[in-house]
């Protein structure tokens, strides 16, 4: 590390030097002796915030870890940062912008934004009663009955994942569409009524190339399907930080729902951008979600470092990549219902955190994020699972699990649920303490670390208080990493290249572009 390059490397220099020192200790030391030295490890290394209990025992870590990487944090102004983010200064510096997810779960924020959003927040609960209770026709004068959501990225991946994670058989019918690929969109209307389809085109920006090619795509649908021009706006609805483009675009003021420029793409889904949930799941159910996630807002806000459920997840996260050198992060989530959790995490880590530039100057020396990946389990064990146990590279993996099932389709016969269980929690033990063997076919070395986050059953409380104490984890881990977590700058350049190549394709001269790119767009257009 270059003491020039890195901001907390200047300032904590002395604190990193420790937590170095640590990491060559620990790599001494396996987890099968840690946790057998200390039967009460799982109780000193576990926290509570709101529904979540997190055990991090079998993460390579101990007590003077823990100090030092708390300390750390200290020195490099947790405190101060925290104050930051739920007052609404400015913590996105680099945007001039204040980061302001918690103000729409009704933590932080002054009085007058608190009052917007929930007069914004009444707006969104009547236009999703009126579709859930048929109040909104369609071009033909009957309900409609179906929703599809257009949006990508921040304005897709989170109401995606909670509509999947929530809803049930007969619930009003929602689906997505975030591809610009034709099929994804020609997929989900595959048997629909134009008559009685109505799209929610999400962008916070109304600018996003492939959002706005699809809802173009949705007009033209629409049009075929005997929607006259002027009865268009009435299945349209918009929801935007940028309510002037979306006008430009044809939505109508009375189907226009806001949010704030201060909502992160990647952290909008408790604004509007979640409406497809209050129409699938209810509004109460999209209540219920906020208020999960405000409980973790407040522990996180008022909780001591040491006993700070998202934080400790931060600073091991940071631990595990920037310590311990271990690049990717697993997150299996054992709840079918959850297979959407690594896809969303991938956005809310990789876009937080992924750069390594120092909101200081100058570049971050300490490595940032990890790749963030994972699916299901146990489904995730009948793949990818032999190279966690025995591959080359150490992963470690958040385990997810709820201590009941939301479907106890067979009663208490079925026993899938402990099955289940009984997988997430061998799994883990596995990849710890490992097993000795002559054969090296049969050997597993363990010492593989990982979390155990456990519910007590997959409920819109539950899920917004997991995806808070995600959110907060990410924040921490920029914090002390001294990067900018609301920020991406790095989706830019592909952007503009994309315009680029676009033309090109089209016909025109392609100017700017190098030799390749020529020569594959020649094969493919
Ligand atoms: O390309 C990245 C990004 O800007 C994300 O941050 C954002 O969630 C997504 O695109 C969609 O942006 P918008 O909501 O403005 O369409």
């Amino acid at each position: 590390m270059t003491a020039s390059s890195h901001d907390p490397g200047q300032i904590a220099l002395p604190e990193i030097a420790l937590l170095q020192a640590h990491a060559a200790r620990l790599q001494t030391l396996a987890l099968r002796d840690l946790l057998g030295d200390d039967p009460d490890r799982s109780a000193h290394l576990s926290l509570d915030a709101g529904p979540i209990h997190a055990d991090f025992a079998r993460q390579r870590i101990d007590s003077a870890v823990l100090r030092d990487l708390e300390a750390w944090a200290m020195h490099c102004g947790f405190e101060r940062s925290r104050d930051d983010l739920f007052s609404g200064r400015i913590v996105n510096p680099t945007e001039r912008r204040p980061a302001l997810h918690t103000v729409l779960r009704g933590v932080g924020g002054d009085p007058d934004l608190a009052a917007a959003v929930a007069l914004e927040r009444r707006r969104m609960a009547e236009l999703a009663n009126r579709l859930r209770s048929g109040a909104l026709p369609g071009f033909r004068g009957r309900p409609i009955s179906t929703l599809v959501c257009i949006g990508i990225g921040g304005s897709d991946l989170g109401p995606r994942l909670v509509c999947d994670a929530l809803t049930s058989e007969g619930d009003f019918d929602v689906r997505f569409v975030a591809n610009v690929d034709p099929d994804d969109l020609e997929r989900e209307l595959r048997g629909l009524d134009a008559a009685t389809t109505a799209f929610a085109v999400i962008s916070k920006t109304f600018t996003t190339r492939e959002t706005l090619a699809n809802a173009a795509a949705a007009r033209a649908w629409l049009l075929a399907g005997g929607c006259p021009q002027t009865s268009l706006a009435g299945q349209f609805i918009g929801i935007t930080a940028a309510p002037e483009a979306a006008r430009r675009w044809g939505i109508s003021d009375a189907l226009m729902l806001t949010f704030w420029e201060g909502v992160g793409g990647r952290y909008s889904l408790w604004s509007s951008v979640g409406f497809g949930v209050a129409v699938a799941c209810s509004v109460e159910a999209f209540d219920a979600l906020l208020d999960g996630a405000a409980l973790v807002d407040r522990h996180f806000r008022d909780a001591p470092l040491a006993e700070n459920l998202p934080a400790r997840i931060g600073l091991i996260s940071v631990w595990n990549r920037s310590f311990l050198g271990l690049s990717s992060q697993a997150v299996v989530p054992y709840a079918e219902r959850l297979r959407l959790l690594p896809a969303w995490l991938q956005q809310l880590v990789m876009e937080s955190n992924g750069n390594s530039a120092a909101i200081a100057g100058g570049t971050v020396a300490l490595k940032t994020s990890p790749v963030i990946w994972g699916t299901s389990g146990t489904n995730a064990q009948h793949s990818y699972f032999q190279q966690l146990h025995q591959g080359p590279d150490i992963v470690p993996v958040d385990f997810i699990v709820a201590r009941r099932s939301r479907a106890n389709a067979l009663g208490a016969d079925d026993d899938r649920h402990r099955i289940l269980v009984a997988n997430c929690l061998a799994q883990s033990a596995a990849l710890a303490i490992g097993k000795t063997s002559d054969d090296p076919h049969r050997f597993f070395p363990g010492n593989r670390p990982s979390s155990m986050l456990i519910i007590p059953q997959l409920d819109a409380q539950a899920l917004g208080a997991l995806l808070a104490c995600y959110e907060h984890a990410t924040f921490t881990a920029a914090v002390v990493l001294g990067i900018n977590p609301f920020d991406q700058f790095g989706v830019e350049l592909g952007k503009v290249l994309a315009g680029e190549v676009e033309s090109l394709l089209a016909g025109g001269a392609g100017s700017g572009l190098d030799a390749t790119t020529h020569a594959l767009a020649n094969r493919l257009r």
